[in-house]
């Protein structure tokens, strides 16, 4: 399963690449608001930092607005992936931009159906919003469970990216449900990485490599 980070924060964007697990960066405009700026220069610096797809998602809400904009963003890098939320005139645009060549990335996705739409129009990724179905007492995995077992049935290129990811079990669960892509929080990225009993053992393997180190000095201060 590939790792994005669904962030616009080009530190924690640095990090994740730095760590050599970053397959692509999901943005939208709520993460956006949290850097400020100008959408197009975070975008952009995201863009230098991965080779992997990089969403970043319009606004209008009639088709032309959204091509206008998608159109936009695709020519400021290779691997920039139009996101566009799930409507009628969303599918409409998606439809125009697989005419075009232009990759997307269906969002707020809640229901197999939905997804099963998005990709018949031709959407590269699919994004079912795992932990705000969760928040409303629906189980978020059941919509990436069945999504990825439709595309494999019917052979299907769209890729299934767990989004709304919330904690690291969902980021497991994403993966043992056939997840394509999960998008997490760099928080989480960092929940993934420590265990406790990691962390305490680095601690005592540095402690007990000092007392062997002083004990061994000690040894050799006392033969000369
Ligand atoms: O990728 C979509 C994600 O950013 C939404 O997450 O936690 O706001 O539901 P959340």
């Amino acid at each position: 399963m590939k790792i994005f980070l669904d962030t616009a924060d080009i530190e924690e964007i640095r990090t994740a690449a730095r760590w050599g697990i970053l397959d692509g960066v999901t943005t939208n405009p709520t993460l956006y608001a949290k850097v400020g700026g100008s959408y197009d220069d975070v975008v952009k610096e995201i863009c230098g930092i991965t080779s992997g797809p990089v969403s970043a998602e319009v606004i209008a809400d009639d088709v032309e607005g959204m091509l206008a904009e998608g159109r936009h963003f695709a020519k400021l890098a290779p691997n920039i992936v139009v996101k566009v939320a799930m409507s009628e005139n969303g599918l409409e645009a998606i439809s125009r931009f697989a005419e075009e060549g232009i990759k997307t990335n269906c969002t707020l996705v809640f229901s197999t159906n939905q997804g099963l739409l998005a990709a018949k129009a031709g959407a590269s990724l699919i994004s079912p919003f795992v932990g705000r179905l969760d928040d409303i007492n629906q189980d978020g995995m059941t919509i990436i469970r069945e999504l990825a077992e439709i595309f494999s049935i019917y052979d299907i290129d769209s890729e299934v990216l767990a989004a709304s990811i919330r904690n690291p079990l969902h980021v497991t669960q994403a993966a043992l449900a056939g997840a394509h892509i999960a998008t997490v929080p760099f928080k989480v990225l960092q929940q993934m990485v420590h265990h406790p009993l990691t962390d305490k053992g680095i601690v005592q393997f540095k402690k007990d490599w000092e007392s062997a180190r002083a004990a061994a000095a000690a040894r050799s201060a006392t033969k000369s």
